[in-house]
């Protein structure tokens, strides 16, 4: 038994729309088939399999069925985190989702699911990305603080969200906490935010993020141990489609 997870697929089964690098990226090409392997190579059904967002390029749910299918198809328990391209899932359906895909998928929204004695909590998350003003030696020298208010509001409204996910999993007497993230848990220039204090505060063991593409934004955040947490990002890019062991 053990805890897998890994962020960004992307699909597009029933899309024509990709992303730059998907379309021009070795990295990217044929990145479903060898997902699929490294998942049949690596996780049984006994496991669990945390999506963490960007599950489907269609904006509705008649356009994702394919992509939900193939997650369907891979081994294992699969819990789905929402990213910002998951158009497909309104936040306030959740609960029917859920039902829809009883026994098949579990998306985590506003609720928890355990894995051994750990509340797996979560939500999309938020984190402010631009626009920057650089100097002509590419060093950041200001921002927009418009946009920047902006994500601040953005951040807040995630945060509720998660609260309540740790509601829902202290209410049921858990104390042990693997938090999943879509965003990085920090925007570019800082090391600190409000969910990072809320990981602290519930003394979670691990932070689990995605979202990052492409080499030049995999530090984008934090990685590795800060204040005893544990902190990984698990875009599919990131981890060459391997996905990351969280758990035993
Ligand atoms: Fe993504
Ligand atoms: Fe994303």
């Amino acid at each position: 038994m053990a805890l897998y997870a890994l962020g960004d697929l992307h699909l597009s089964y029933q899309s024509k729309i990709k992303s730059v690098a998907q379309r021009e990226s070795a990295l990217w090409q044929g990145h479903e088939e060898r997902f699929l392997e490294n998942c049949r190579a690596m996780v049984t059904d006994a496991d669990t399999l945390l999506l963490l967002g960007d599950h489907s390029w269609g904006n509705k749910l008649p356009y994702c069925r394919k992509d939900l299918e193939y997650i369907e198809s891979l081994p294992g328990r699969k819990i789905l985190l929402r990213g910002n391209h998951d158009h497909f899932w309104d936040v306030k359906k959740t609960e029917q989702l859920n039902r829809m895909y009883e026994g098949r998928l579990h998306f985590l929204q506003n609720n928890y699911f355990l894995y051994k004695d750990y509340a797996l909590v979560g939500t999309k998350g938020y984190c402010f990305e631009g626009p920057f003003y650089m100097s002509p030696g590419g060093q950041i020298v200001g921002y927009d603080e418009e946009a920047y208010a902006h994500a601040q509001a953005l951040v807040e409204r995630e945060a509720g969200r998660l609260q309540k996910s740790f509601d829902a999993a202290v209410r049921d007497g858990h104390r042990r906490f693997i938090m999943l993230l879509h965003y990085p848990p920090t925007s570019l220039m800082e090391r600190d935010s409000i969910f990072t204090k809320m990981a602290e505060q519930y003394h979670v063991e691990q932070v689990i993020y995605a979202h990052c593409h492409g080499e030049a934004r995999f530090h984008d955040s934090i990685r590795g141990r800060k204040k005893g947490i544990l902190y990984s990002l698990a875009s599919g890019d990131c981890l060459r489609w391997k996905p990351l062991k969280v758990l035993s």
